[in-house]
């Protein structure tokens, strides 16, 4: 159960007090009748709830993309630096979080949410989600280096990094598919074959891609299509 206020706010109709003004207004009803007590427990997932006539929506979690820029940190909060859920204070939705780091040099996709459970399946290398950087690196990558990295290099931990696939696009630019997330991964297993990667950007994770008009620094809300193929792939 949740009050009506409250489930106002979840579904973004505005500000604690900009709702409680609609409801004052007498342009909230549920089950289409007007219901002009901000206090008034709902089944959210039942009670159908509308405002000036449009029916809002409960979803129990969120789900942005965000193309992350360079010079903002991967986290949820910092005392001195920008984060990335700092580029989305807008939004009002609590306990959001990045699924996955990308340094703060590095730039792309980003997916933002509340939802514990799907960051999990698309982290777990057990899960065999891919995710797919651009990487432009020092020196050219000639084949056997590229072999290397498909294989799996000691990048200083217990354990090879897993299988991965190696797309050349110029001398100096591939894109490497990896399946898991280790910290720093893409910049050790470069390391590892004597190269220096010298920008990176992530593309894409699992069946979302960036797109290409989501502008550096800005984000939005996962559209219907790329909930459903997160749902095809049973992330979701
Ligand atoms: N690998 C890295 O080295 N850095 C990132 O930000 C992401 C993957």
């Amino acid at each position: 159960m949740m009050r009506l206020d409250r489930f106002l706010c979840e579904t973004g109709q505005g500000t604690r007090s900009e709702v409680k003004q609609l409801i004052r207004k007498g342009f909230v009803t549920v089950n289409g009748l007007q219901e002009t007590a901000a206090d008034r427990k709902l089944e959210e997932e039942a009670d159908v709830v509308a405002v000036r006539g449009e029916v809002c929506l409960f979803q129990k979690f969120h789900y942005y993309l965000l193309h992350k820029p360079a010079g903002v940190i991967t986290a949820t909060r910092d005392q001195s630096q920008q984060t990335v859920v700092d580029l989305l204070a807008g939004e009002k939705v609590r306990n959001l979080f990045p699924v996955g780091r990308l340094d703060k040099d590095a730039e792309g996709l980003l997916l933002i949410t509340d939802d514990g459970e799907l960051a999990h399946k698309l982290l777990s290398p057990k899960k065999h989600v891919d995710k797919t950087y651009f990487v432009r690196t020092k020196l050219p990558l000639c084949q056997q280096d590229a072999k290397c990295l498909e294989a799996g290099v000691d990048i200083g931990d217990e354990t090879l990094t897993l299988p991965a696939r190696v797309e050349q696009i110029a001398d100096n630019e591939i894109k490497l598919i990896i399946q898991e997330g280790r910290f720093h991964q893409v910049k050790r297993m470069l390391e590892a074959v004597g190269n220096e990667v010298i920008y990176l950007k992530r593309l894409s994770m699992g069946p979302l891609a960036l797109p290409k008009d989501l502008e550096k620094g800005s984000f939005r809300p996962l559209n219907r299509e790329e909930l459903l193929k997160l749902r095809q792939e049973n992330l979701l």
